[in-house]
């Protein structure tokens, strides 16, 4: 039976105006929502004084470990860097219980400091430093009974294989490494089009492919946008390409996606990662972990709209001929999939 027409029109103005309710009340709840994300990061993030100390500890050793392995992987390796994070690395290494051969940071700890030493050895450099830290490292090697698994991976010519497809696909997802040795060459636009363009299939939320892409080739700006984003010292200097992914906040509607920028954006970007792979492009995901100050600086250097949102910066560049990666190895299995 079909709808005399005037109580059609009569549903649809009723249906119009309880969706312009529900979306003015979701906009007033909004800061309700917001508050709820204030209260769990207060509650479990690192700084919280509820998140349990050997769990602070845990993160603690990768970061700064890790913090080790890309010092190694520098294009161009000071002496002797990094002497705090390795004192901080030892404290941790001395205090963490040594049943910890799982513990994904004490290997790469240990592996990143031994590292360390043959590098300083192959240099030829001598100090005291170097003399008490190899006693310090086999006595807290043979604690944890942890031989070491950190420091560098050499991946030179990668891209290349990838290129000639020598891999399969699983090879190839398991090839991606964060580049830190970039020539000092611009990436034709074309390329990069393709590569965006190949990175447009992400799946995004209802297809709203809401997030994107920004790139910048022009020296000056990229060592301003570079200096605010802090992450890539060491090899700044030879980044010629820079991406910036961002997210539009005009395309979110309901307070439950006031976070869903992030993961478009960040979904959008891994999508970005793997192009670059494929086409033979190396890239290093740059964190945009900020205050809304520094983003409100940023995006006036960056010449972003205020309605989009930072995620995150890609430098993308051609490999150098020897690339050297930083290892970054990946926790066991069991402390990541859960299965219910
Ligand atoms: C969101 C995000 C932010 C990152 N920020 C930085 C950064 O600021 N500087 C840097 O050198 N590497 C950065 N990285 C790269 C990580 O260190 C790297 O992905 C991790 O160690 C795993 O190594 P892999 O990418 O070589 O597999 C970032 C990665 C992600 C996903």
């Amino acid at each position: 039976m079909e709808l005399p027409i005037k109580q059609v029109r009569f549903l649809q103005t009723f249906e119009r105006l309880y969706l312009k309710l529900r979306q003015s009340l979701d906009l007033l709840l909004l800061p309700f929502d917001s508050l709820y994300d204030l209260v769990c990061f207060y509650l479990h993030c690192r700084l919280s004084p509820f998140t349990p100390k050997s769990v602070k500890e845990t993160y603690d050793l990768i970061f700064f470990s890790h913090s080790l392995e890309k010092g190694l992987s520098l294009p161009e390796t000071r002496p002797l860097f990094g002497k705090n994070n390795i004192s901080r690395i030892l404290h941790l290494l001395r205090i963490s219980e040594p049943d910890t051969v799982r513990n994904v940071g004490v290997q790469m700890a240990i592996g990143s400091i031994k590292e360390y030493l043959d590098f300083h050895q192959k240099l030829g450099v001598s100090d005291q430093f170097l003399i008490d830290l190899e006693s310090e490292i086999n006595s807290v090697s043979s604690r944890h009974k942890v031989s070491g698994n950190g420091g560098t991976k050499d991946v030179s010519n990668l891209e290349l294989k990838i290129r000639d497809g020598v891999l399969k696909y699983e090879e190839f997802l398991l090839s991606r490494y964060s580049c830190r040795n970039f020539q000092k060459k611009l990436v034709p636009q074309e390329l990069v089009t393709k590569i965006i363009h190949t990175a447009q299939q992400a799946p995004s939320q209802c297809n709203r492919q809401s997030a994107r892409v920004h790139l910048y080739q022009e020296k000056d700006k990229i060592a301003q946008l570079l200096t605010l984003q802090g992450g890539s010292r060491g090899f700044a200097d030879d980044v010629m390409n820079l991406l910036v992914i961002s997210d539009d906040l005009n395309s979110w509607v309901a307070r439950g996606e006031r976070n869903q920028c992030y993961v478009d954006g960040g979904l959008f970007a891994m999508a970005i990662l793997y192009s670059c792979h494929a086409y033979g492009i190396g890239s290093c995901p740059l964190n945009f972990s900020k205050t809304g100050r520094k983003e409100h600086e940023f995006k006036k250097v960056a010449d972003i709209p205020s309605h989009e949102r930072v995620v995150m910066l890609i430098a993308i560049g051609f490999p150098t001929n020897k690339v050297v990666a930083a290892r970054s190895i990946r926790s066991p299995l069991d402390q990541v999939l859960k299965i219910h």
